[in-house]
């Protein structure tokens, strides 16, 4: 039996409300609030008085109202039904909330987050008699057609199993197997709750050793992250931070993804909305939808559950990863989430720091970049959370604390340019300000495709950062003032801007390019620069080699040549070395 709790609001400020009476409450357990019973949570505990923060809109609250409190913490329900849904900060199901009122959320309504009538069919994978403990697993019920949903033992349970329920048809609120527990019997279902800010168990962490793929060549090849890592994706205002995460949540190769729109317009996320049920996963021809779960807490929605919707979508995260499957996070913008934690910490009188944000600003990200990794699960599979959040300083500018914070924790640091976005050279990641901590765990995965490709990969970085330095000598002198093999530097690192960085997410070929494609056209730009090199070395103009038929046809290979028949490729880089075996060095001399 749960405890009940009861008491008497003293104090109302906004969202943050004060109570009495309240004994035997935790922290972070819920709490009832005022006669529509809005939901809410304990966020601070002084002697007698309780701190909590109302997840809906409470205008009306106030001093006298009751509250009470089954003193259980704020958790998720975790069980088949997640993927596909579409969820606010709180694990509410929009579909299910706009068809019981409509487009305008009345308050304190409360319903399930997983459709309580649905039946699933249930094949248990244990035997009655058997002892099992967390991450035990009992059964599987397919999920969707991509997600093969396993139903495990939750984390901190354990005992011998005294009966299985035979295959069948089975909802989330029926019994399926039955444990004892030595202190007692434990009635196992589909699904179970757990704590959001708590993050779940796992075994040994494991060291990241597989890029994350995501088809976006900048990233893959020059600042890869790997499964089970972090990553940023700073920039200023419409520099293409909700593009990138789109296109990662689109074409990643995560099995599992977990879209948190986390203050961000609602436009935004209706796009998300309508383009995701359409899109289709090349790699299996089924919609994206069927391996993805979506939180929306857009701007217009309570500042409080805004702040707690990343809690409930790591943990939803954390629940397929114990499953062992690969999930990539994707929270867009960490930014308003910590503009909602500032709001929420002034209301509370908290000492601000830097810019107004409280000085647990940096713990607390911290917290949530912790909870990625790649680790050996409690059922001895093999899982990982990728964690990727855009932020969005105010006027692009990275110093400011929550950018800061944030790259202290993340590995990743896709740095947004905004002079790229200008140019409309998308994605707008910037070659020069990004980096990755991934390069050396990842690498060999890369050398087993082909071991030249990392010294094809730094060979064409260190053209990247040449050039970056050479513009600013162009600046003052101009290019033609340049040694010739330095011209052929600026030449060649606009050819791999046009043929290699850009990438339109718009294009059906090139919004999403394999790993395999990368490495062809990487060894047909470095081909272009060892061989041009050596002939502008040798006396050769650089516009003899621009000249070239074959050059300009290079930059359309992205577009026009799809992921299958990547070796046309090849006859194009054939192309370009006859072409230059053919250029006539002009002889000096007599
Ligand atoms: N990879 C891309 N391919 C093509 N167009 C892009 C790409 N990235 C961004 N854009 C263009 O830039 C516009 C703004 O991008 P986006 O909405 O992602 O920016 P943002 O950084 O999320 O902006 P905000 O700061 O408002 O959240 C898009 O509407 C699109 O036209
Ligand atoms: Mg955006």
């Amino acid at each position: 039996m749960d405890d009940l709790a009861t008491g008497k609001v003293i104090a109302v400020n906004g969202p943050i409300v004060k109570a009495t009476g309240l004994r035997g409450i935790g922290m972070f357990d819920v709490a009832e609030v005022g006669s529509d019973r809005l939901m809410g949570e304990v966020i601070r505990l002084d002697k007698d008085v309780t701190i909590i923060q109302v997840y809906e809109d409470n205008t009306g609250m106030r001093p006298g109202d009751e509250v009470i409190s089954h003193c259980r913490p704020l958790s998720v329900l975790l069980g088949p039904g997640l993927i596909g849904n579409i969820y606010d900060g709180i694990q509410r199901p929009l579909v299910g909330l706009c068809e019981m009122c409509g487009s305008y959320i009345r308050k304190g309504i409360t319903i399930s987050p997983l459709a309580v009538d649905r039946k699933w069919e249930f094949q248990p994978l244990a035997d009655a008699g058997t002892e099992v403990r967390g991450g035990s697993l009992i059964g599987e019920v397919r999920e969707s057609p991509l997600v093969l949903h396993r139903v495990l033992l939750p984390p901190g349970v354990s005992g011998t199993l005294t009966g299985i329920a035979p295959a069948g048809q089975y909802t989330i609120e029926e019994e399926v197997f039955t444990l004892d527990t030595g202190s007692g019997t434990y009635s196992g279902k589909l699904a179970s709750y757990w704590p959001v800010r708590r993050p779940r168990p796992a075994g040994t962490r494991k060291k990241p050793s597989i890029p994350l793929i995501t088809g976006q060549r900048i990233i893959d090849t020059f600042f890869p992250i790997a499964r089970g890592g972090t990553a940023a994706i700073p920039g200023g205002f419409g520099t293409g931070k909700t593009m990138t995460q789109h296109a990662l949540a689109k074409w990643c190769n995560a099995d599992i993804i977990v879209y948190i729109g986390c203050g961000e317009r609602g436009n935004e996320m209706t796009e998300v909305l309508t383009d995701f049920p359409r899109l289709i996963d090349e790699r299996n021809g089924r919609p994206l939808i069927e391996r993805t779960v979506m939180i929306a807490n857009t701007s217009n929605m309570p500042v409080p559950a805004r702040e707690v919707s990343i809690y409930t979508g790591v943990t939803i995260a954390e629940y397929y990863r114990d499953m062992g499957y690969g999930v990539a996070v994707m929270a867009d913008s960490t930014s308003r989430w910590a503009e909602a934690l500032r709001e929420l910490a002034s209301r509370l009188g908290d000492m601000p720091a830097e810019e107004g944000f409280p000085p647990y600003l940096g713990t607390r990200l911290a917290e949530f970049y912790e909870r990625a990794g790649r680790v050996e699960t409690l059922s001895g599979r093999e899982g990982d959370i990728t964690i990727i959040g855009a932020v969005s300083p105010p006027g692009g500018d990275f110093s400011e604390p929550v950018t800061q914070n944030t790259s202290r924790f993340v590995r990743c640091f896709w740095a947004l340019d905004k002079t790229l976005a200008d140019a409309r050279h998308y994605p707008s990641i910037s070659w020069i300000d990004s980096y990755t901590e991934y390069l050396s765990d990842i690498g060999q995965w890369w050398e087993n495709l082909d071991n030249e490709w990392l010294s094809i990969r730094n060979e064409l970085m260190n053209i990247l950062v040449e050039d970056h330095r050479l513009q600013q000598v162009v600046k003052l002198v101009g290019s033609d003032a340049l040694p010739p093999s330095e011209q052929y530097v600026l030449f060649c690192a606009e050819t791999i801007k046009n043929v290699f960085l850009q990438q339109n997410s718009f294009d059906p070929h090139d919004k999403f390019c394999s790993p395999e494609k990368q490495l062809k056209l990487l060894h047909t730009l470095v081909c272009l620069y060892r061989r041009g090199l050596e002939l502008v070395q040798a006396g050769l103009s650089v516009k003899d080699i621009a000249g070239l038929e074959v050059v300009s046809e290079i930059v359309r290979l992205k577009s026009e040549i799809s992921n299958r028949e990547i070796e046309k490729i090849d006859a194009y880089t054939l192309r370009l070395e006859q072409g230059l075996a053919a250029l006539k060095i002009p002889t000096t001399g007599e």
